[in-house]
This record gives structure tokens, C-alpha cells and sequence, in this order.
């Protein structure tokens, strides 16, 4: 990995394991002591109590190094689920180790037969008396029977909760290890790494797929649909080169990929209809046009300036894989250059738009071979098919009930089907100068304010300043909006074809 190796500190490294070998020991005790013969329980229950008290001793330090040091921070990030989940598991675990030895250590002091504890004895080590807990003897014959089955009972329980937490804790550590493609599991070795086994792709691929999306680079992503052309979707410059590499005539709306429901809904609202779709096809082939709620997650140049985000959830493991590591939102059209076919094998894609890329990820032929289904689930409208695809009209429709059309408008250019962002200030493009009370978008000739679109006349620049610098003009409450002449070149087209849109010359 080219990742710096993050490990626990020596000190946790070490309790950690102590720990893990007692607290498999003391279970095996437990489990022993249920069938042993009665000449053979009285060492080994003396063991059994040895082994429990220095869990719970050394739970202790471990607890006051855990708070002294915190651990490292994971290879790849973890969802707030997981991160829920490793929580507790934790946690759960420093309790569970403290409150099993606690509640054994209560039951032996309330026996009504009353052994005193010696513990270490038959380690070789001198023997060293471990006081009851405070009181317990002085109670009553019926309290002490009463606390001692009470203690038994949760000390049982409190044992199979320890085995339990162990497998959730190895199974977790197996998960992400495997699956999440961000070693984790030398985080607990002292020295060395786990050799790193992933799935169908090379871990390394996806990391280096991961590191191209936050610099700003182009991935070739395997989909089950078919390959995607991949940029970090809140990177206005990653996506306007996203479109360039396209050769896309005019901006249409990218859909945002992302690992799930949770995931979207940290900047998409998902009304009830949204979330049934949802649960029913993701991972999967459909993506939900939905209202954005954090228009710098998916920026404005991928959402072609709409306020509303066409979100999916892929289910191929290469691109989930890939969508755990990086982290956020990914933008993906198909890979093909503009009118081309969609590409759907590794080789096809790499002949579109390999040539643009920093990564590339080859997850084998598209199992699906067509384009995820598009609906529409937007406040006070039906649901809507924008484009037929990956999930059938029938099945959606069980779900959902029936499918509204999309308008013909919409048809041409689902872009259209809601609001493009156009500013309330009417617009005035090809000037040469602002007029009294206009705001002034300039481009070129080193005009270097706040509403230039581009100083040095990059086109490309322009691109991904369109929409902001439409907004924060508008934000002035200006008379109207004045624009400088942007040449049709390369992305300028898109450029001119978006700024004519929002004049009002065009739909
Ligand atoms: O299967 C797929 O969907 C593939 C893979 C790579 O995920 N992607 C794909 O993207 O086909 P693309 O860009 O070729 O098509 C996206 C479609 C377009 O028809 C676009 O207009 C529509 O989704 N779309 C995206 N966001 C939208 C929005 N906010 N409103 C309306 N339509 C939207
Ligand atoms: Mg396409």
C-alpha cells in the first residue's frame, strides 16, 4: 500500500492481545467448568477466577491507555453506520469485560459457602488474596443465596455476550479488510502487514482510483450497467474536464453515484416514495431524481445547475469498492465519447475515454449492458420515467403504483424536465461593457473581479464558474446581468448554450 501504515501504540498493541488470550482462556474455563469432575473444580475454578480478575485489571489500563491514546484513523472511511457499529462493538466490549469478572467476583463474594479467593496460586506465582467485595458476607442467608444466583446468572450472560462481541469484532475486522479495500487489520500488529486480499480487483487499483477522484483526475469505473467516466462530484474543475473529455455538446445532468440510501441523503431529500425506491433497486440499475439540499456535494456544473440531483446506488463490488474509499459522491456519465454507444467491456471504455483518464478500473464485461432507469420523485408531482433502462417499468410501478411520462420537453432533454437555474435578473449576453446598474460576468482580458468567469480566457474556467457566478451576480440584486462575449470553442459552447438557456433565446 502506498498508504503510511497506521498502528495502535506499542502499549494498546500489547493489552490488546494479553487480553484476547485471557479472554479466550476464561471462556473455555466457563464452558469447562459446566462438565468438569468434581475433583478437577476446585483448581480450576481457582484458575478461572485468576484469569477473570487480570481481564479485569488489565481492561482497566487498556481503558485508561485507550483515553490517553486514541487510535489510529481507519485506511479507508467508514459510513456513519459503521462507524455506529464500531462504536458500540468497542465500547460494548470494554464494558462487557469489566461487568463479566464483576458479577463473577459478586457472585463468589455472596456464597452462602464462602471460599476466599487466591489468585495467581497456579501460576507458579506466590498466591495473592483477593478481598471479597465489600459487605456482601454480612448480608442474610436469603439475600446472599438470592445476590449469588442473581450474579450467576448475569455472569453467564455476560460470558456468552464476550464471545459474542469477539466473532462481531473478528468478523468486522474481516469485513473491512476484505471488503473495504482499507487495511486495517496490521492496525493491531506489532510489526508487518496482512497480506492484502480483496475481491475481483486489486486493492491498489482502488486506492490509486480513490487518490485519483480527490485530486481532481478522471477514473474509468466499472458499473453494472455500463463503464462510467468518474470525477469527484463536488470538483467543479474535475467535472468541467469530465465534459470536456466527453466532447459533450452541452451540459446535461450527471447522475451522482454513491454507496446507499444514507449516503445520499446527506445532500438529496428523499421523500416516502424515494426511500421505497430506493430500498427495493439499490444497489442497483435505477437512478432517482430527487431535490438537492447541499449543492456543494453535487456542484452546480454536474447538476447542470438544476436544484435537483439524479442519484444511484451501483451494486458491481469494483464500483462500491471504489465509492468506499473515496468517500463522497462520484459523478458518472457513461464512458463513451458524446453520440457514441455506451461502452460496455473494459477494452470499449478504454478506447472512448481511456485517454483521459488517471485511473482505470477493469471490472470485467457489464452484467446489465443497458443504462440505469431514470425516474423523477420531485414535491408535488407524480413519479416520473425520464428514461427507460436497467430496472423494469413493471417492477417500479409495484412499488410505486403507475408511472407518470415524461413530458415530450423532457424527453428531448431530461435536463428540462425541472427548473434549469436561471437568476431572476435578466441577461444580456455578447457585452462588451456593464451598463449603470448591471452586474458584469467578464471573461478574458485579465478582468479579474469576483463575476469573472475566466481572467486569462480559459474556457474551461468558464465552465466551472458558470453557475456560482450566475448566483452571486444574482445575489447583487442587479438591474440586470451583462455578459462578455465566450467563444464557442471546446467547452464554450456549453458554455454559450447554458448562458442562452438562462436568457431565455432558448426552451
Ligand atoms: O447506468 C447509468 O446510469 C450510467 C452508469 C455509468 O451509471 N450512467 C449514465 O449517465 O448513463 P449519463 O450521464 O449517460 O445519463 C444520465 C441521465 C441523463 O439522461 C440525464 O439527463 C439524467 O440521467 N439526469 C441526471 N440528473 C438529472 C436531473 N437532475 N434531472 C433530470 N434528469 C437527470
Ligand atoms: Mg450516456
Amino acid at each position: 500500500m502506498d498508504r503510511p501504515l497506521h498502528r495502535y501504540s506499542l502499549g494498546a498493541i500489547v493489552l490488546h492481545w494479553l487480553i484476547a488470550y485471557l479472554l479466550l482462556l476464561c471462556l473455555y474455563q466457563g464452558l469447562a467448568l459446566r462438565t468438569a469432575p468434581a475433583a478437577a473444580k476446585f483448581d480450576l475454578f481457582r484458575d478461572h477466577k485468576t484469569v477473570g480478575i487480570a481481564i479485569l485489571l488489565l481492561t482497566c489500563v487498556r481503558l485508561a491507555w485507550r483515553l490517553a491514546h486514541p487510535p489510529p484513523p481507519y485506511a479507508s472511511p467508514l459510513s456513519p453506520l459503521e462507524r455506529i457499529a464500531s462504536r458500540v462493538t468497542h465500547w460494548g466490549f470494554y464494558a462487557v469485560l469489566i461487568a463479566m469478572p464483576v458479577s463473577g467476583w459478586m457472585m463468589v463474594s455472596s456464597s452462602p459457602i464462602h471460599t476466599s479467593t487466591v489468585i495467581f496460586r497456579n501460576w507458579g506465582l506466590p498466591g495473592i488474596p483477593w478481598p471479597d467485595v465489600p459487605g456482601l458476607q454480612s448480608l442474610s442467608f436469603g439475600h446472599k443465596v438470592a445476590l449469588t444466583s442473581t450474579s450467576a446468572q448475569a455472569h453467564d450472560l455476560f460470558g456468552w455476550s464476550a464471545a459474542g462481541l469477539m466473532a462481531l469484532h473478528i468478523v468486522g475486522a474481516l469485513k473491512h479488510q476484505l471488503f473495504n479495500l482499507g487495511p486495517v487489520m496490521h492496525r493491531m500488529l506489532p510489526f508487518g502487514a496482512i497480506p492484502f486480499v480483496a475481491l475481483k480487483v486489486s486493492p491498489g487499483d482502488v486506492a490509486k482510483g480513490a487518490r485519483a477522484l480527490q485530486d481532481g483526475g478522471l477514473v474509468l469505473m466499472p458499473t453494472e450497467t455500463v463503464y462510467g467516466l468518474a470525477a469527484d462530484a463536488s470538483n467543479p474543475e474535475a467535472i468541467a474536464q469530465l465534459f470536456e473529455a466527453k466532447g459533450r455538446p452541452r451540459f446535461n445532468p450527471l447522475i451522482a453515484h454513491v454507496t446507499g440510501l444514507e449516503a445520499a441523503r446527506r445532500f438529496a431529500r428523499f421523500d416516502e416514495r424515494a426511500v421505497k425506491l430506493a430500498e427495493a433497486f439499490w444497489p442497483g440499475p435505477l437512478t432517482i431524481v430527487v431535490p438537492i439540499t447541499d449543492v456543494t456535494a453535487v456542484c452546480d456544473l454536474a447538476r447542470a445547475g438544476l436544484d435537483t440531483v439524479g442519484v444511484r446506488a451501483p451494486s458491481h463490488p469494483t464500483c462500491r469498492a471504489l465509492l468506499m474509499a473515496f468517500g463522497g459522491p462520484v459523478c458518472a456519465p457513461s464512458a463513451n465519447r458524446s453520440g457514441r454507444p455506451s461502452p460496455t467491456t473494459f477494452e470499449d471504455a478504454m478506447d472512448e475515454t481511456g485517454f483521459a483518464v488517471q485511473a482505470s478500473l477493469d471490472g470485467g464485461p457489464c452484467t446489465v449492458g443497458v443504462e440505469s432507469t431514470v425516474v423523477a420523485v420531485l414535491p408535488g408531482g407524480p413519479v416520473r420515467l425520464l428514461r427507460p433502462g436497467g430496472v423494469a417499468r413493471d417492477a417500479i410501478e409495484a412499488v410505486v403504483g403507475p408511472l407518470a411520462e415524461a413530458d415530450d420537453d423532457a424527453k428531448r432533454s431530461p435536463g428540462r424536465l425541472v427548473r434549469h437555474y436561471a437568476p431572476d435578473a435578466p441577461i444580456r449576453l455578447n457585452a462588451a461593457a456593464p451598463e449603470p446598474g448591471e452586474a458584469f460576468l467578464g471573461f478574458g482580458d485579465g478582468f479579474h473581479g469576483p463575476l469573472s468567469l475566466s481572467p486569462n480566457g480559459d474556457v474551461r474556467e468558464a465552465a466551472q464558474r458558470l453557475f456560482s457566478c450566475l448566483r452571486e451576480a444574482d445575489k447583487l440584486k442587479p438591474k440586470g446581468i451583462a455578459v462578455a462575449p465566450v467563444p464557442e470553442t471546446g467547452l464554450g459552447e456549453a458554455v454559450n448554450d447554458r448562458l442562452r438557456r438562462a436568457a431565455g433565446f432558448v426552451g
